[in-house]
């Protein structure tokens, strides 16, 4: 609808410089810079690294998305922005450039807690949200369980890892297995040339009554398996390693989904942050929520990875539901609490 608030996002938590731009839930641009190529040599975000790639990448994103949606700057009603949680640089680098624009197009700007933001990007490809739903968020830095009656307003926390973040596991066991950086992808694609039932590793908390997570016993026991057998002279086959360390994974985040599900007597179960791109994840997720009677959403791959028009998908809902906007100094918080959905 045309009435519908114009909002820019940008997004600058880890090493994605991204930029969206929608109107209401519908998405008009979607820019995205990555630093993770210069990342890659040290296997992980370098935080200065990171900072510096946003900068540098910042004006030209945000141009290249007005292109993309055929805009100009006077088009925008709001800006968005990533206040937290994420690399304290980094968060920077996006909330002084959103209060920049905000000041210089006098639009208000709203600072945005990521997580919700994750959450809030699905209704760009499904539609509003059910409300209440559950929201399972895994990225390379959070696995949380969420209760979220309103996206805009009440984010309820069920359950999140104690240890490794998922993302964070994939990375971690893909080194082990020679595999780039990222892992995850790399992980997804040999796993599909072998078996997920292979090699029997542990499944942290699986039976705990908790709807929290650890994935460092997992990765520790891939990283025993494969020493002991490279000790041994013996060959490993990295399809199988892979599969198995990732049912593992997606036997665990699947089953405390649909238990947290079960618990809240909630029929709709969103799946977000860049592990929800895993094929594995979304299929038995799927197979599981039918058999439950649940209904899955899960955005596509490309909305699921860091990207700024998750960013300005919240935006949009906070504008839609008369939010009080953010002063004009909102601070960038590194350790934003999941509860906090604009600062
Ligand atoms: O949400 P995201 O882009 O950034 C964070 O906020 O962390 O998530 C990045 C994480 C990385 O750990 C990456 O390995 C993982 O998502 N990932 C995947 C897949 N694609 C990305 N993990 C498993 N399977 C995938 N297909
Ligand atoms: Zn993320």
């Amino acid at each position: 609808m045309a009435d519908e608030p114009l909002v820019l996002g940008i997004e600058t938590s880890c090493d994605e410089t991204g930029v969206g731009i929608v109107r209401g839930h519908t998405l008009l641009a979607n820019t995205i810079a990555s630093s993770v190529e210069e990342h890659a040599r040290y296997g992980g975000v370098v935080p200065e690294v990171a900072s510096r790639a946003h900068l540098e990448a910042m004006t030209p994103t945000v141009e290249r998305a007005l292109e993309q949606a055929g805009l100009r700057f006077a088009d925008i009603d709001a800006i968005a922005v990533t206040a937290g949680p994420g690399l304290a640089g980094a968060l920077l680098v996006g909330v002084a450039a959103a209060k920049a624009y905000a000041l210089g197009l006098g639009v208000p700007v709203y600072g945005v807690n990521h997580l919700a933001a994750h959450v809030a990007v699905d209704q760009l490809e499904h539609g509003p949200l059910p409300k209440p739903a559950i929201a399972m968020l895994v990225s390379g830095g959070h696995s949380s369980l969420l209760l979220v009656p309103d996206v805009a307003r009440d984010v309820i926390p069920l359950g999140s890892t104690v240890d490794d973040a998922a993302g964070e596991a994939f990375d971690k066991v893909a080194r082990v297995l020679g595999l780039p950086f990222p892992g995850g992808p790399h992980i997804d694609r040999a796993a599909r040339e072998g078996s997920g039932t292979a090699i029997a590793f542990p499944r942290g908390k699986y039976d705990d009554g908790t709807l929290d997570f650890s994935f460092s016993g997992l990765k520790t026991a891939v990283a025993r398996w494969v020493e002991a057998r490279e000790k041994a002279g013996e060959s490993i086959h990295v399809p199988d390693v892979a599969a198995s360390f990732q049912e593992a994974v997606v036997d665990v985040l699947t089953r405390k989904a649909l238990t947290a599900c079960r618990e809240h007597g909630v029929q709709d179960l969103l799946i977000g942050g860049g592990v929800a791109a895993n094929s594995r994840l979304r299929a038995l997720a799927q197979e599981r929520c039918d058999a439950a009677g649940v209904r899955l959403r899960v955005p596509r791959p490309g909305l699921c990875t860091d990207n700024g028009a998750m960013v300005a998908a919240l935006g949009a809902d906070l504008v839609a539901a008369g939010v009080t906007p953010s002063a004009l100094d909102l601070p960038a918080d590194s350790s934003l609490p999941v509860t906090v959905v604009n600062v």
